[in-house]
């Protein structure tokens, strides 16, 4: 067994000193995240097959420009070169996933060792770098074969996924202690079988509401075969996009649908994960869809398995209104679709708020994340939360080097951390933060064009430049207290060893 070295527990429970500096607790988990098919390529290397995002990408019309993940950044050959950076610019955790389909292409039986080999090696180099690993087991690249026989409207899906969980676990339990089951079932259930802007494209609302049952059976299952391989010290969580959703008004017709949003949004998955229950509000609005019977004894106690901290993704919130009878654009930021992602609520009318947008037209609004914060304290009291996504894509434009200044990004993030401070002095026991992301990537059905790295990736040649944004979070990362924006604007002319060396900037 591997000696895990000294990577932060994130059982001791924070203390936010009282003062207005902006200081975050001793061993709070400053991290980046990435997901395998939005970074590896190398889709047929190793005895990996192709996962519904191969198929999907490859379909005609499905992404931006027809791009696809083959090449990707090609971490699955740079992987070194990725870790060597992240200890440069002194970050302290790494959440990355894990291709189900490298480790167990058909979706059953024996793991691939090759597939296993990689992630181990990825494993040891970030703990030999001082970063603490946290894996996520499945971020949406379901292997083919198994949405052939059904994909998650299917309940084997489940239990295949729990056996692959405990395949992982028994491979990685001995060196990773912290892991996500599931990364955003929404996107999984709603989009991939909603609205079809997702992998694998159906269009099915009895389907969509299916797999979410059943995403939120795998990760009972999957969390309880984990807990029976993994040490003492791991840790089980699941990042969930869980929305923020906002009326327009204070109308009853508004809250309304706000309330049905956010039912399906986030109580579909939150209810039975915390409380193993689904709103009885949600069973009644999607009765014209489906009874449910595909819920069985047992089911929704099996998806209340003890977690031991609660990730939460953010974004951006959504404002909503009871349908205004005109037929407009849906605006809820989730990509264009004939089909609408929201089953049972599919006249709710979606508004873009005011103010600043995000390349990919999401408001910018850290109120959001403290609200979201404040809700899980509230709602989960003692359950550690751990920010497993937040940032934002802008227009980067590179100067001399494809060097890329972006206050833009730099401002986004210093208000969602400033609000992310003051939910940790409101009460929330939050005790980590992975930023979104460490490179720019495949961005799903918006290919290359969205870039919401720390890092930038020039596709043409693949190379790695930090953005100014890198050193920002550097700075915070090294000292724990958040930076002034402006003081990233300046990055030292050879960005990494100007990341790594030199005096820590004062506060
Ligand atoms: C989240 C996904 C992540 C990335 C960001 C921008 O919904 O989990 O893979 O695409 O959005």
């Amino acid at each position: 067994m591997t000696d895990v070295p000294d990577v932060h527990d994130i059982s001791e429970t924070p203390r936010v000193p009282p003062s207005g500096e902006l200081r975050f607790p001793p061993g709070f988990l400053w991290g980046t995240a990435t997901a395998a098919y939005q970074i590896e390529g190398a889709v047929r290397e190793d005895g990996r097959t192709p996962s519904i995002w191969d198929t999907f990408s490859h379909t005609p019309g499905r992404t931006a420009a027809g791009d696809t993940g083959d090449t990707a950044t090609d971490h699955y050959h740079r992987w070194r070169e990725d870790v060597a950076l992240m200890k440069d610019l002194g970050y302290r955790a790494y959440r990355f996933s894990v291709a189900w389909p490298r480790v167990q292409p058909t979706g059953r039986g024996p793991a691939v060792q090759r597939g296993l080999d990689f992630y181990r090696a990825l494993v040891d180099e970030l703990l030999a770098a001082g970063i603490q690993p946290m894996a996520t087991l499945y971020h949406w690249d379901l292997p083919q074969e198994l949405e052939d026989a059904g994909g998650w409207p299917a309940r084997d899906t489940a239990y295949r996924y729990a056996e692959y969980a405990r395949l992982v676990g028994e491979a990685l339990g001995d060196r990773v202690q912290l892991w996500a089951t599931l990364n955003e079932p929404w996107c999984s259930a709603f989009l991939g079988y909603g609205s079809g802007v997702h992998a694998p494209g159906r269009t099915e609302p009895a389907a969509a509401l299916r797999a979410a049952h059943h995403l939120n059976l795998a990760h009972g299952l999957g969390a309880t075969a984990l807990r029976s391989v993994l040490p003492g010290q791991g840790k089980i969580t699941v990042s969930l996009n869980a929305g923020v959703v906002r009326p327009l008004t204070g109308s009853p017709a508004d809250e309304d649908a706000q309330r049905r949003i956010d039912a399906l949004a986030t109580r579909v998955f939150s209810d039975p994960m915390l409380h193993g229950s689904y709103p009885e509000s949600l069973l009644a609005d999607t009765a014209g869809i489906t009874d449910w019977s595909f819920v069985r004894d047992g089911d929704l106690a099996t998806a209340k398995h003890p977690l031991d901290a609660l990730g939460l993704n953010y974004y951006a919130p959504t404002v909503v209104s009871a349908a205004d009878g005109t037929d407009g654009p849906r605006r809820d930021g989730h990509g264009r679709s004939d089909h609408s992602p929201w089953t049972g609520a599919e006249d709710v009318a979606f508004h873009q708020p005011p103010g600043e947008l995000t390349a990919m037209d999401w408001s910018v609004d850290p109120t959001g994340l403290h609200e979201l914060l404040m809700r899980f304290t509230r709602e989960a009291p003692g359950l550690p939360l751990l920010i497993t996504e937040n940032g934002a894509a802008f227009e980067d434009r590179p100067g001399p080097g494809g060097r890329v200044h972006d206050p833009e990004r730099i401002a986004y993030l210093h208000g969602h951390l400033t609000a992310v401070h003051r939910a940790m002095t409101d009460g929330a026991d939050v005790r980590g933060y992975f930023l979104w992301s460490l490179l720019d990537n495949f961005e799903w059905s918006f290919g290359y064009a969205k870039r919401f790295g720390l890092i930038r990736v020039d596709y043409d040649t693949l190379a790695r430049i930090p953005k100014t944004s890198a050193h920002w979070y550097s700075r915070l990362a090294r000292t724990n207290v958040l930076p002034d924006p402006a003081a990233g604007a300046n990055p030292d002319p050879d960005p990494v060893a100007g990341a790594g060396g030199g005096p820590v900037p004062a506060a």
